[in-house]
């Protein structure tokens, strides 16, 4: 079921114009008054377009970081399109309101609220989104047995404006998880970006002994749907504690100490990291199966 600009197996978009150099966590603009805000902006796409841009779309691009569970929350807008149409990627239920408030300021639409797969260590903002911005869609995997608004599949495409997010399956951390990576075209960023989840951490991976995990499949997934990915291609993790913020598919190619070993060596790592329990998974799995909203449900007394 194909809905809300999502489109299997065509281009899809999404649209507007700022840019910011993708590399830059969090980095923000500082003025203000609101008058100034719009020359601002201009100003700052003049300095930040270092990635390659067409003339007909600009990506903005911010990388928020949430400390407690150092989860990434990414937001993405077609800047040059009118509506400046947005989405936000494993958004956290603490800094929904930072998020939404830089939303605002951005002066950006918000369509889409999206996870990666269902969290087991913090919960999705995504319920609480949509309950503060109207029109707002979920969207997770329809692998991950999760409750959503829209249900995505391998090969799927989500737009946003002129420019689209693919829809790449890369189970093994979950059975569900997924890696969305910006579109290949003239109109599109380039070098292109994956939101890896935690398929793939910088010099990592996410642990594979919970929530369907599977060392075999994660090795897989990696190989054939990131690391086939352009060597150039920049990769945002869902995670990361060393305070890392971007990597590239060249890079993990040479130094992730996890996923350059043969797959036999691979699965003997995973089998002995010896990982505590997680400590919110018992609280953040039954939420996020449920995309955050079992709050927002009346209560019966
Ligand atoms: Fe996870």
């Amino acid at each position: 079921m194909l809905s809300f600009g999502f489109m299997r197996s065509t281009a899809i978009r999404f649209s507007p114009f700022i840019i910011n150099h993708p590399s830059s966590p969090s980095s923000c603009f500082s003025f203000s008054p609101k008058k100034t805000i719009a020359f601002a902006l201009r100003s700052q796409m003049g300095s930040f377009t270092t990635l390659s841009q067409s003339s007909s779309s600009k990506l903005l691009f911010r990388q928020l970081f949430e400390k407690e569970s150092s989860t990434y929350t990414y937001l993405l807008a077609d800047f040059s399109h009118p509506d400046k149409p947005a989405l936000l990627i494993d958004p956290v239920d603490k800094n929904v309101d930072r998020d939404l408030s830089l939303v605002r300021e951005l002066g950006l639409k918000l369509i889409y609220a999206m996870n990666t797969h269902v969290h087991a260590d913090h919960i999705t903002g995504t319920g609480l989104i949509k309950g503060k911005v109207t029109g707002v869609k979920s969207v997770i995997s329809r692998a991950s047995g999760s409750k959503a608004d829209v249900f995505v599949e391998p090969g799927d495409k989500i737009s946003f404006g002129n420019l689209f997010l693919e829809v790449r399956a890369t189970p093994g951390h979950t059975a569900g998880c997924v890696t969305y990576v910006t579109g290949d075209g003239p109109d599109q960023p380039h070098p292109r970006m994956a939101f890896t989840g935690d398929a793939l951490l910088i010099r990592g991976c996410g642990r594979t002994d919970f929530q369907g995990g599977s060392s075999e499949q994660l090795y897989n997934s990696v190989h054939s749907q990131i690391f086939t990915l352009p060597k150039e291609t920049l990769l945002y993790p869902a995670h990361d504690y060393k305070g890392f913020t971007v990597t590239t598919v060249g890079e993990e190619m040479v130094y992730n100490p996890r996923l350059t070993k043969d797959e036999e060596t691979f699965r003997s790592i995973m089998q002995n990291l010896n990982l505590a329990y997680p400590k919110m998974i018992d609280v953040a799995v039954p939420a996020n199966m449920v995309c955050g909203l079992q709050d927002l449900e009346p209560k019966t007394n």
